[in-house]
């Protein structure tokens, strides 16, 4: 049933999905109706989405949601949030209004610088190389201002470039570490235009280096390229109150509520299997504004994760303590984020999520986002620590599991009221609606 094929690129949508779903779906009908069925009633919207990639055929549409109340530095934000997994905005919104109600968020950005690197290898000497790399240094920075002029209008571009000798860990290696003022951009194009410019300076001035010999003349770019590693492109946010105003339920008492949150912290900065979890749970609030707002949550997500294991160890993102009467929570994390340039004035629900967010900057997009990354830790540690995820993660996913079963309109609102006062579990929710449909 299934063929290679030539040139799929070079056929049009309609023919992609006549040879797709021909050869590796068992109706080919129904598939090319189904993907149909997802396309955007506006032609002039799906264009666009279909011109976001190659080779589209359909779009997979994720739920935009919002939790509102974040107040954040005494700034009110309603944040949006793209994800699929049930509870995540829930559990955001909750943590947020918990919050607002004990003065709010507090988050400072700690730095913005971003890193690219160009991986060469000389077959030389260091002190060579150095006394080269020093005489072309001028020339690196003057070779790339066309390329540097108006990120440098905006008070950006190269911050620094450095010559490093790698040459204990890879024979030969070297490589300049450059480091950039990217302001209100992400920055991935032009740090990787300036890189491709500073490597081209590299290897044309070595070629004409007369101190170099004719081998040592021939610089091995290996490659160009940006760093998602950005442990100083960092953003803390952070809470806190007196611990007798930790009053979550009527189950726990605060003081004790603390204690837990700090002991379950202690447990994810000691425990790698733990650490994961409790970072997934805030790359949850995380990744859902990052995707939101049109950002790169693969590069977010590799950076952040990096970070967490910085001293050799993966550890939590979050912290806790407590400290003269107070309890403080808060979290520390790389976050290279834009909000101009990429998809954020192309894809027109961003520009409105934005819009929402009243148009911050990049700095300010760091701030929330790590907010949103602390509410998340907060609600979903939280419950662990006092009735367990379960319940209210069941609760939230039992309309999945009805929609799952086929439940109409009328037996899913008749389910919602009745798993109100009962536990949700898979079983359950099946037999409840077995039990609705054939009482006897
Ligand atoms: C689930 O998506 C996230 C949690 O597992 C996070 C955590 O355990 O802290 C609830």
């Amino acid at each position: 049933m299934t063929a290679p094929i030539s040139g799929f690129s070079k056929l049009s949508k309609a023919a992609k999905i006549k040879w797709l779903t021909t050869h590796y779906t068992k109706d080919p009908e129904a598939s090319t109706q189904l993907l149909a069925a997802y396309w955007n009633q506006d032609t002039a919207l799906q264009q666009l989405h279909d011109e976001f990639i190659e080779n589209t055929i359909s779009n997979l549409y994720m739920p935009l949601g919002v939790a509102p109340n974040f107040l954040i530095n005494d700034k009110l934000y309603a944040i949006p949030m793209a994800i699929e997994e049930s509870s995540v905005v829930a559990a955001a919104s909750k943590a947020a209004k918990f919050w607002m109600d004990r003065g709010g968020f507090t988050a400072t950005v700690l730095g913005t610088e971003k890193v690219g690197q160009v991986h060469f290898i000389f077959t030389g000497d260091f002190q060579e190389l150095n006394s080269f790399f020093k005489s072309i240094q001028e020339k690196l920075y003057a070779d790339s201002a066309h390329l540097t002029d108006s990120m440098a209008k905006r008070g950006g571009g190269i911050s620094a470039i450095e010559l490093r000798d790698k040459t204990d860990d890879l024979a030969n290696y070297y490589q300049l570490h450059c480091t950039f003022e990217t302001k209100d951009a992400m920055g991935a194009n032009f740090i990787n235009s300036c890189l491709e410019q500073f490597a081209s300076t590299l290897k044309n001035e070595a070629l004409a280096y007369d101190a170099f010999t004719e081998e040592e003349k021939h610089i091995e770019v290996v490659m160009s390229i940006l760093s998602n590693y950005v442990p100083h492109c960092l953003v803390r946010a952070s809470v806190s109150c007196p611990v007798e105003s930790l009053t979550l339920s009527n189950e726990i008492p605060p003081q004790l509520f603390a204690e837990k949150m700090v002991r379950a912290i202690a447990i994810a900065k000691a425990e790698p299997y733990r650490a994961v979890t409790h970072n997934k749970g805030i790359m949850n609030g995380i990744d859902a504004v990052v995707l939101a707002t049109g950002n790169d949550f693969r590069a977010v997500e590799a950076g952040v994760h990096a970070y967490a294991a910085r001293n050799g160890s993966y550890s939590s993102l979050t912290h806790a303590e407590i400290k003269d009467g107070i309890f403080r929570f808060w979290i520390e994390l790389p976050l290279a984020l834009g909000t101009v340039g990429g998809l954020t004035k192309l894809h027109p629900l961003v520009r409105l999520n934005l819009e929402l967010l009243q148009n911050p900057s990049a700095r300010e997009l760091m701030q929330i986002t790590a907010v949103a990354g602390l509410a998340q830790n907060f609600a979903a540690v939280s419950s662990l620590v006092t009735t367990g995820i379960q319940k209210g993660h069941m609760k939230m996913h039992l309309l999945n599991m009805l929609n799952q079963l086929g439940a109409n309109t009328a037996e899913k609102d008749q389910l919602i009221v009745h798993f109100k006062t009962n536990i949700v579990t898979h079983r359950g929710v099946a037999d409840a609606l077995a039990q609705l449909r054939n009482p006897s």
